[in-house]
């Protein structure tokens, strides 16, 4: 099989290029993407730079866009993919290397929503509780391994990267403000007030489509919305 993938070292090159790398199948027959970018560093090509750490799709280090999709490389079975294959670092964040991008607007955006409870008082001989009811409204928020996928593949993301949260900071954002524990629900909302940190969402699903924990960032943005209307 061939795989074409975006090399691009700043120090080196005027700009990106693709490079196609021809894979013997019976050397790497089973393996995830993952597994098969380290047999290309390993047997064809020691200076591809990738990022990644857990190899199971816990660490969120190894998102990448494959054949115009972004996908964790570790998650990705070679055999869910045609002969031909190419692979670009994710979109709208800045190349460091290869495939590695440079996340610090991402982190920012996350940074900003205080991504940490804010109980208005504690308990002072117990741990704080929470009933099982409350606990269960969390479930699909707070599973988030901040890998990137859906802020890449996010067009208002793209276009306003500095000045819209993002699908990422917004599940983030919707995940405190729906906990029982947390007393800032109306200082978090007010923080995601104006046109742009939470409006600028056009609800096209791409964050949704492309997350591989199955997390539904768009409700969430919804979700934010409605309780913006509420307060
Ligand atoms: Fe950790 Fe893929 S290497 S999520």
């Amino acid at each position: 099989m061939q795989l074409k993938i975006q090399r691009y070292d700043p120090e080196a090159d005027v700009r990106p290029y693709l490079k196609a790398y021809t894979v013997d199948l019976n050397q790497v027959q089973g393996m995830m993407l993952l597994d098969v970018l380290e047999y290309i560093k390993d047997h064809l090509d020691p200076t591809l730079s990738i990022r990644r750490s857990c190899g199971g799709g816990v660490c969120g280090s190894d998102g990448m866009n494959v054949n115009g999709k972004n996908v964790l490389a570790c998650q990705t079975q070679l055999a869910t993919l045609p002969e031909d294959v190419t692979i670009y670092p994710m979109p709208g964040m800045p190349v460091v290397r290869d495939l590695v991008v440079d996340m610090s607007q991402f982190y920012k955006h996350f940074e900003s929503v205080e991504p940490y409870l804010q109980p208005k008082q504690l308990p002072k001989d117990h741990e704080q509780i929470q009933s099982i009811e409350d606990r269960a409204k969390l479930d699909g928020l707070y599973e988030c391994i901040m890998c990137g996928c859906c802020t890449s593949a996010c067009p208002s993301s793209w276009w306003n990267p500095d000045k819209f949260v993002g699908p990422q900071g917004l599940l983030t954002a919707a995940r405190f403000v729906a906990d029982s524990r947390d007393g800032q629900k109306e200082k978090r909302l007010d923080n995601l007030s104006g046109k742009y940190k939470l409006y600028r969402c056009r609800g096209i699903f791409s964050c949704t489509t492309v997350c591989p924990k199955g997390l539904n960032p768009t409700q969430a943005i919804a979700d934010l919305r409605s309780a913006q209307e509420d307060v």
